[in-house]
């Protein structure tokens, strides 16, 4: 497991002092030779660094090797067969990819919201249907638990979820309620020390394979959204029953089902903060995961266009290496040049996050770029495959199936436009 805080408590005191003594610098500069606008400058500067720590490459490496090694085997065929990656998700766990950003004093990594998506990026080049079930269980199963869960639950629930012992999912969408989350038709009665629970949630990522459920529900249907709240479900828990898997078009391997509650009972103890709070916790919960499925859309393309571009190397026609012909070089470069800005918001927005500033509108603007590139980049990696780009062997097709549920999932493309206009229209 990656247990670097310790080092990174230790580089980030020294950053610190180097900061101070960075502003002495300055200000003696500026009070000496009344410099501000150079002053300025340098100090604007300072803060846009694009430059990863040791400890972030250390994790991307990490990440790429696990994905070539353990993941490429076998990809084709959990795809096509539908099999849930299992072992290649224990793994996962065992190396500290499934509670990356949770405090280790909980069984997580430690880790900032840039090392995990660079390990998301690295996973999803390869299999993104191993890199949503990381998204969820990092970014919206534990996360939340660790942000607005209490000791117990924390002690209970989160440490195995960080530790990837147990898997967590999140269970928000219903048959009548995805976009418009606000319509929640699952119950949650209060009978005093327990909520009865009551509906069907849709399209649940890590149906089958999680241990606990994070259940959106109704409890006051006259407060609406207020009247909504958040709770922790065991699976085993009776009246708990697991739905089909979804025969989906892309991330195939994932496990998707229906999960429908009949009278279950679940312990007032397992209501995540106030009553009421649930929507609110949905929301904030939410803005978290899209910077992790940006990251994976990001990962999606990048996947492709490094297959792309070696095949274009490969390949000869009329004479010559295809990479060689304008039309194919054209492609490569705004292949790149979109990946780069896709991977510049999904940075900023992890960046955002980790400064502890609102980061609901640049984890919008990331995932709705990141999953249209994704789209766009993947279809052009067939389209430089040719005939070869349509069979399974080259593994772009898939990549081109993988990234549409990107512009759906944790909210579609069409929901992400509302809340970043909501937010420029308010100035
Ligand atoms: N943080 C905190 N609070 C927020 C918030 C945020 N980011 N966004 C909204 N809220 C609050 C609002 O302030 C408001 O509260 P008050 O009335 O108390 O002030 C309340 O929530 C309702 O907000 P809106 O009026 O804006 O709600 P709306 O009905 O217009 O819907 C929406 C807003 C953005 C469209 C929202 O419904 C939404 O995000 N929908 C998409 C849901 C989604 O992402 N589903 C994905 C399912 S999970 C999944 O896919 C996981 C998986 O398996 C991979």
């Amino acid at each position: 497991m990656f247990m670097i805080n310790n080092n990174l408590s230790q580089k980030q005191f020294l950053g610190k002092i180097c900061d101070i003594l960075y502003c002495c610098h300055v200000y003696l500069n500026a009070i000496c030779y009344l410099r501000f606008p150079a002053v300025f400058c340098a100090l604007y500067y300072k803060h846009m660094d694009f430059q990863l720590t040791e400890e972030q490459i250390a994790v991307q490496l990490a990440a790429r090797d696990f994905a070539r090694t353990e993941l490429l085997p076998g990809v084709i065929e959990r795809d096509e067969k539908q099999k849930f990656p299992a072992e290649q998700i224990k793994k996962l766990g065992e190396l500290g990819f499934l509670g990356m950003m949770v405090n280790p004093k909980y069984g997580g990594s430690g880790m900032d919201t840039i090392s995990y998506v660079l390990a998301m990026e690295e996973i999803s080049k390869i299999d993104a249907s191993v890199s949503v079930c990381m998204s969820v269980n990092n970014s919206l199963v534990c996360w939340g638990l660790e942000k607005y869960g209490n000791e117990d639950q924390k002690q209970k629930y989160l440490t195995q979820l960080a530790r990837g012992e147990k898997i967590g999912a999140f269970l928000l969408s219903e048959p009548e309620a995805g976009s418009d989350a606000t319509s929640q038709r699952t119950t949650a009665e209060d009978k005093g020390d327990y909520y009865l629970l009551n509906g069907t949630k849709n399209w649940i990522t890590n149906g089958n394979s999680a241990s606990y459920y994070l259940v959106i529900a109704q409890t006051y249907p006259e407060k609406g959204h207020r009247g909504i709240n958040a709770l922790i479900v065991e699976k085993d828990s009776p009246g708990v029953t697991v739905g089909a898997k979804e025969n989906k078009l892309g991330i195939r391997g994932s496990d998707t089902h229906s999960i429908m509650f009949q009278d279950v009972k679940v312990p007032k103890a397992n209501r995540i903060g106030d009553d009421g709070f649930g929507f609110t916790f949905a929301m904030k919960v939410l803005a978290g995961g899209r910077i992790g499925i940006a990251a994976q859309a990001l990962g999606i393309a990048s996947g492709a266009y490094e297959l792309a571009l070696k095949y274009s190397k490969e390949r000869k026609a009329f004479g010559t290496e295809i990479s060689n012909h304008q039309a194919i070089a054209f492609k490569l470069a705004d292949m790149a040049t979109e990946i780069e800005a896709a991977r510049l918001l999904c940075h900023k927005a992890a960046w955002t996050k980790d400064q502890g500033l609102d980061y609901t509108l640049s984890a919008s603007m990331a995932k709705l770029f990141a999953s249209d590139i994704a789209q766009r980049v993947t279809n052009e990696a067939v389209q430089i495959h040719g005939g070869y780009g349509y069979v399974k062997e080259f593994h772009v097709e898939r990549l081109l199936r993988d990234a549409k549920i990107t512009q759906i999932y944790e909210g579609t493309s069409e929901v992400q436009r509302i809340v970043i206009s909501r937010t420029v229209l308010k100035g």
